[in-house]
């Protein structure tokens, strides 16, 4: 690998595909794969080809101008395409289930649709524009996150971080490890330790890949050893980022995280929600009310193609889970730190918008 990763674009938009990086194949390889169809998108959401919650918000919208184009050759009247497309758009909104950004994006591309005037071509390069402009405000958004972040994170500091929002989750620069990454630049004391993130080793794979490679000092931990090391007084903050966050603060985010709030809590640790306010669902109360993936079985009977259990075993797997209100010392956004009450604060981001 030659490129730092701190640099590359996970996904993009080049004149008639979509781009990205191949995620599963970490940290072994460092492939692109274009993704021409809307069904190959719907694919490459769902089985985690591209991942993490601004990252396939954006193929999501990637994914309705690739759809445009395949309906766009097929001489149909403008309403027809115009049906058949939003149609399209609903169904790619569903490729996964907890992220709100895909339902985001999904939802802005649907706004050109129904309101554009234009003539089908036209409307296909309205679209296509609209994914490269959400691309790139991704992008932007992440650094002032990082900007506001590094502002919390004290001298010195070890900052835990659970799961990969990194750059490889976003288009770039990541979410939390935007911050950790503008904090590294003021100041190059503070390092991370990463947790692993079973089962589908996020942490391990991808995290501690993407730090590394940009120089930043990163320990390694399993899930289970972050309060062992919370307890030594070896974490000062924890750092984290989200799928969704409902009307009052209650965040889901890669399971586990949960544990760690609590870890954290216990322990007195300041403890970080780094995200977009795309990742905000106005339209939810409480936690409650986030739906949770349920993903397959394979994930925790094996590792690396190999069985580590009992054949036969029950198995359950949530991907997400929702850390409460209470637990969240901050919410980093691109416009500023929310801070509790979050009902108030985030109805009051949501009046200025
Ligand atoms: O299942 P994944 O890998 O898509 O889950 C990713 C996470 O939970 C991330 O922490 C979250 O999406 C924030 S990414 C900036």
């Amino acid at each position: 690998m030659t490129e730092f990763i701190s640099k590359i674009r996970t996904i993009q938009w080049i004149d008639t595909y979509s781009r990205m990086v191949d995620q599963t194949l970490f940290p072994d390889e460092f492939k692109y794969i274009n993704i021409t169809t809307g069904q190959q998108m719907f694919d490459a959401i769902k089985n985690m080809i591209v991942r993490g919650a601004p990252a396939i918000g954006i193929a999501g919208a990637h994914g309705v101008v690739l759809y445009a184009q395949e309906l766009g050759k097929k001489n149909l009247a403008r309403d027809e395409f115009v049906k058949e497309l939003l149609e399209k758009a609903d169904y790619m909104a569903t490729s996964r289930p907890t992220a709100v950004n895909l339902m985001w994006a999904v939802e802005k591309q649907k706004e050109i649709i129904k309101n554009s005037k234009s003539e089908i071509s036209e409307l296909i390069s309205e679209l296509k524009q609209n994914g490269i402009k959400l691309e790139n405000e991704d992008i932007e958004i992440n650094k002032k996150i990082g900007d506001y972040g590094a502002e919390v994170v004290p001298k010195n500091a070890t900052i835990l971080t659970h799961c990969n929002a990194g750059a490889l989750a976003t288009v770039g620069y990541g979410t939390a490890l935007g911050v950790v990454r503008s904090a590294f630049a003021k100041d190059n004391t503070i390092q991370v330790f990463a947790d692993e993130t079973r089962p589908r080793q996020q942490g391990a794979r991808i995290t501690t890949l993407e730090l590394t490679m940009d120089g930043i000092p990163t320990t390694l931990i399993t899930d289970g050893m972050c309060s062992y090391f919370m307890k030594k007084g070896m974490i000062d903050m924890v750092v984290v980022g989200a799928d969704r966050i409902a009307a009052n603060g209650d965040t889901a985010n890669k399971i586990g995280t949960y544990t760690v709030a609590i870890a954290a809590k216990y322990h007195n640790i300041p403890f970080y929600i780094a995200a977009p306010i795309s990742t905000i669902d106005i339209n939810i109360k409480t936690g409650e009310e986030i739906p949770i993936e349920e993903r397959a079985h394979d994930e925790v009977t094996h590792i690396n193609g190999k069985t580590i259990c009992a054949k036969g075993v029950n198995i359950i797997n949530p991907g997400f889970d929702v850390t409460p209100n209470e637990l969240i010392t901050g919410i980093i956004t691109e416009k500023g730190i929310l801070k509790p009450d979050y009902k108030k604060s985030i109805a009051d981001i949501f009046k200025n918008l």
